[in-house]
C-alpha cells in the first residue's frame, strides 16, 4: 500500500458543497412520496388554559382538506421521552403556541386555509411568564443541563469576598434568544403496509429521532427509518425531535397517506426551544495584584411547566480561573412559557458573557490590563475538581491573539479615542467549552477495486461531517481522501450520536478510526486479493468512551473586538473581530475556520441585535420572524478572523481533536461589550447593546 501524506488538518473542500449550491441536495421537506399530503399545525392562541372546543366543519368543507386532528381523534401516544412531544393527547394548553390541532390537506396552501378556517374556543387561566429576580416560585434544582450539580461551593466565599481589597459586585442579564436555523424544522412521514415508519426529518441526529419515535409510538427501533441527509442548521434546536416529527407520523397514520409538515418560521419560536433568559449575579474578590480570592456566580432562569431545563450558565465559572473560594449556583422557576432547550453553547454562552464582563470590570478596578489579569489567574489544575487539565491553551490564545490583534497599542483609558462623532474602543474576553464524547459505531468497507466506504449515522448540519470523516478514514487507510466514500444521515447506518455538544466529529470519528484500523489489519493479514464482494468491519466505541476521564478536558479561546460607537445615535458598529482557539488538533482547516467564524458571528448577534422580548400581557415572545429577530447580516460583520494554536493532547481520542462547533460563540458578546465600555466609558450589563441603551 502506498503512503499518502496525511489529509488531517488540510483544507479539504466539503463534499456536498456543489449539491447544496446547485439545489440538488435534498432536505427533509424536499422528499415528496407519491400521494403526499401536507400538514399545518395550529398553535394555541392563549398563554394558559384548556381547549374547550374545536369547530372543524368549515375547515373540513374546504376543497382538498382531508382531516383535522385534535386531542379527540389523534392517535394515542405512549409517554414520550420528551414531554414536548406529547401533542394532541389532552386539552391542556401549557403555553402560547402549543399545537392544539393539525390540518391535513392536498397542498400546503389548502392546509393553511384549513387552519385559518378552524374555530377554536378555550377556557383561559391566568398566566405567569415573567422571570424576575425575586419570583416566589424560584427553587434550586438538583441538576442543571448537562447533568451538572446545580450548586458547588469551595471555601467560605462570602467571607473571602467581604475581606477582599478589590471587589466587583454586578448583575448581568441576557434575555431569551432563539435559534432560527435557515431551514425551518420539517418532517415527511410515511407508514408502509407492514407497519414500518419512515421519516425524513430535519434533525441533528436521526438515531435519536428513531429511538424517540419508537418510544412515542410503541415500536421497536427496527420498525422505523429516520433520515436526515442534509440539514440547514440546528444550533441545538434540532438536537432532539420536535413536535412536527410526531405530528407528521400521527397524521400519516390517521390518513393512511404520507404527510409532510414544514413548520412556518412564525411557529418555530414556541415549539423548537430557546435559550432561557438568565439574570446573573457575580461577585469577584481579588488581592491588589489581581489574584482572585472569591468567585461567586449565581444564575436565575426559567423553565416551562412541562419540563425542567436549566441553562447551566454558572458551570464554566467552575473551571475558568483559580480562586481560593468559589460558589456557583442556579435557581429556576417554572413559568407558562415555551420549553427552553439547547442553543449553541447552552450555559457557556450566557454564563461567559457575565463572567468575562465581570473580569473586565475587575481589571478596570485594579488598573490592570485585562489580558494580564486573566493570565495571572490561569489555574494549574481544574479549580472545581482538582483534576489536571488534559491541555489548557487559554494563556497561549490570549497571548497570540493580543499579538495578532495589536492589543497593546491601546490606551487603556476609556473614551480616549475619537474619530469625528465616533468613539472607538477595544475589548477582550476568554472562551471555553467542554470536551464531550459519546459512544458511536461505524463500518468500514474495502472494495475489490481498491476503494473504501465508511458507513456511520452521523449528521451534517452544515459542518462538513462527510468530509472530515473521509479525512479520518483516509488517514488511517493511507489512501487519498477521494478514494473514501462516506455514507451518513440515515438510521439504517450504524448507530451514532447526534451532532451536539460539539462532540460529533470526535464521537463518530473515533468509531470510523477504529473500524478503519481493524479493516487495515485484516487487509494486511490477508494473502490473496480482496474478495469480489469486498471486506467489511464494524466497530463501536462503547468501551473507549465509558467512564470519566481522569483529566479535565476543555477547549479554550480568546476574542478581541474593536468597535465604533456613534456618540449621537448610540449605534455600535463592529470594526473587526479576531478569535484564537485551542481545540486540540484541527482536522480540516477550512471547515473548522468556518465553524469558528460562524460561532463568533452568532456572538455578534447576541451582543448587538438578537433579542426575544416577553410580553407579559400577551404571554409570549413578540419576535417570531427574521424581520423582528435580528441576526447579523454580512454588513454587520466587516472583518472577522479565526486562528488557532496547535495543541497536542493525547488524552482525547485517536485524532487528538476537541469540539469546535460551539466555542466560537462563547465570550464573543463579552468582548464586544468590553470594547463598548472602553470606547464610551459606559458599562452596560444587559444584552443586546442596542442604541437606546447607550444613549
Ligand atoms: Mo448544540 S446547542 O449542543 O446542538
Amino acid at each position: 500500500m502506498s503512503q499518502a501524506p496525511s489529509p488531517l488538518g488540510t483544507p479539504v473542500v466539503r463534499r456536498e458543497g456543489r449539491d447544496k449550491v446547485t439545489g440538488t441536495a435534498r432536505y427533509a421537506a424536499e422528499h415528496t412520496p407519491p400521494g403526499c399530503l401536507y400538514g399545518r399545525p395550529v398553535p394555541a392562541t392563549i398563554a394558559r388554559g384548556r381547549v374547550d372546543a374545536v369547530h372543524a366543519d368549515e375547515a373540513l368543507a374546504l376543497p382538498g382538506v382531508h382531516a383535522v386532528l385534535t386531542h379527540h381523534n389523534a392517535p394515542r401516544l405512549k409517554e414520550p421521552d420528551d414531554p414536548i412531544l406529547a401533542v394532541l393527547q389532552n386539552d391542556r394548553v401549557p403555553h402560547r403556541g402549543w399545537p392544539v390541532a393539525l390540518v391535513v390537506a392536498d397542498t400546503p396552501e389548502g392546509a393553511r386555509a384549513g387552519a385559518e378556517a378552524l374555530r377554536i374556543t378555550y377556557e383561559t387561566d391566568g398566566h405567569d411568564v415573567l422571570l424576575t429576580e425575586d419570583h416566589p416560585g424560584l427553587y434550586t434544582p438538583e441538576i442543571v443541563n448537562g447533568g451538572y450539580p446545580a450548586v458547588r461551593e469551595r471555601g467560605d466565599t462570602d467571607r473571602a469576598f467581604v475581606t477582599a481589597p478589590v471587589q466587583v459586585d454586578a448583575t448581568y442579564s441576557v434575555g431569551a434568544l432563539h435559534n432560527h436555523p435557515m431551514e425551518p424544522h420539517a418532517t415527511t412521514a410515511r407508514w408502509d403496509d407492514d407497519g414500518h415508519l419512515t421519516v425524513h426529518d430535519s434533525s441533528q441526529g436521526s438515531t435519536t429521532v428513531r429511538d424517540s419515535l419508537a418510544t412515542a409510538f410503541g415500536l421497536r427501533p427496527q420498525q422505523i427509518t429516520a433520515v436526515s441527509e442534509h440539514v440547514g442548521g440546528g444550533f441545538g434546536s434540532k438536537g432532539t425531535p420536535r413536535p412536527q416529527t410526531v405530528l407528521a407520523a400521527m397524521a400519516a397514520r390517521h390518513t393512511g397517506r404520507p404527510v409532510k409538515i414544514a413548520l412556518p418560521r412564525r411557529q418555530l419560536a414556541a415549539v423548537v426551544g430557546h435559550r432561557a433568559p438568565t439574570i446573573q449575579h457575580i461577585r469577584l474578590g481579588a488581592e491588589l495584584d489581581g489574584t482572585l480570592t472569591a468567585i461567586d456566580h449565581e444564575i436565575i432562569t426559567h423553565t416551562s411547566t412541562i419540563k425542567e431545563f436549566v441553562e447551566q450558565a454558572a458551570v464554566p465559572t467552575r473551571i475558568m480561573y483559580g480562586s481560593t473560594t468559589s460558589r456557583t449556583a442556579h435557581r429556576v422557576v417554572a413559568l407558562d412559557v415555551p420549553s427552553p432547550s439547547w442553543m449553541r453553547a447552552p450555559g457557556e454562552a450566557p454564563g461567559m458573557y457575565a463572567l468575562e464582563s465581570a473580569m473586565d470590570e475587575l481589571a478596570s478596578a485594579l488598573g490592570m490590563d485585562p489580558v494580564e489579569l486573566r493570565i495571572r489567574n490561569d489555574p494549574a489544575i481544574e479549580p472545581d475538581s482538582g483534576r489536571a487539565f488534559s491541555s489548557r491553551g487559554l494563556a497561549a490564545c490570549l497571548e497570540k491573539g493580543a499579538a495578532r490583534f495589536g492589543w497593546y497599542d491601546r490606551d487603556p483609558r476609556p473614551a480616549s479615542r475619537e474619530e469625528g462623532p465616533l468613539l472607538l474602543g477595544t475589548g477582550v474576553a476568554a472562551a471555553t467549552y467542554p470536551v464531550y464524547i459519546a459512544a458511536s459505531s461505524a463500518s468500514a468497507h474495502a472494495a475489490a477495486d481498491g476503494s473504501y466506504r465508511i458507513r456511520v449515522n452521523a449528521t451534517d448540519i452544515g459542518t462538513g461531517a462527510r468530509t472530515v470523516l473521509a479525512q479520518i478514514a483516509a488517514d488511517v487507510l493511507a489512501t487519498p481522501v477521494d478514494n473514501v466514500r462516506t455514507d451518513i444521515g440515515s438510521s439504517e447506518l450504524p448507530d451514532a450520536p447526534l451532532a451536539g455538544g460539539s462532540s460529533g466529529t470526535a464521537s463518530w470519528g473515533w468509531s470510523v478510526h477504529k473500524a478503519c484500523t481493524l479493516l487495515l489489519r485484516q487487509l494486511r493479514e490477508r494473502t490473496g486479493p480482496v474478495p469480489a464482494d469486498g471486506l467489511t468491519v464494524t466497530a463501536d466505541t462503547q468501551q473507549e468512551t465509558a467512564g470519566q476521564s481522569p483529566y479535565a478536558r476543555h477547549a479554550f479561546g480568546a476574542h478581541f473586538a474593536e468597535v465604533a460607537v456613534h456618540s449621537r445615535t448610540g449605534e455600535v458598529r463592529l470594526r473587526r473581530m479576531l478569535g484564537v482557539f485551542a481545540a486540540g488538533r484541527i482536522l480540516n482547516s477550512r471547515t473548522a475556520r468556518s465553524q469558528f467564524i460562524g460561532g463568533m458571528t452568532m456572538g455578534i448577534g447576541m451582543a448587538l441585535t438578537e433579542s426575544s422580548t416577553m410580553d407579559p400581557v400577551f404571554g409570549d415572545y413578540t419576535e417570531n420572524d427574521l424581520a423582528s429577530y435580528h441576526v447579523p447580516a454580512c454588513a454587520d460583520v466587516q472583518e472577522i478572523e479565526a486562528h488557532w494554536i496547535d495543541e497536542e493532547d493525547p488524552h482525547l481520542n485517536p485524532m487528538g481533536s476537541k469540539g469546535i462547533g460551539e466555542i466560537g460563540i462563547v465570550g464573543a458578546a463579552a468582548a464586544v461589550g468590553n470594547a463598548v465600555r472602553h470606547a464610551t466609558g459606559i458599562r452596560l450589563r444587559s444584552l443586546p447593546l442596542t442604541p437606546d441603551t447607550l444613549l
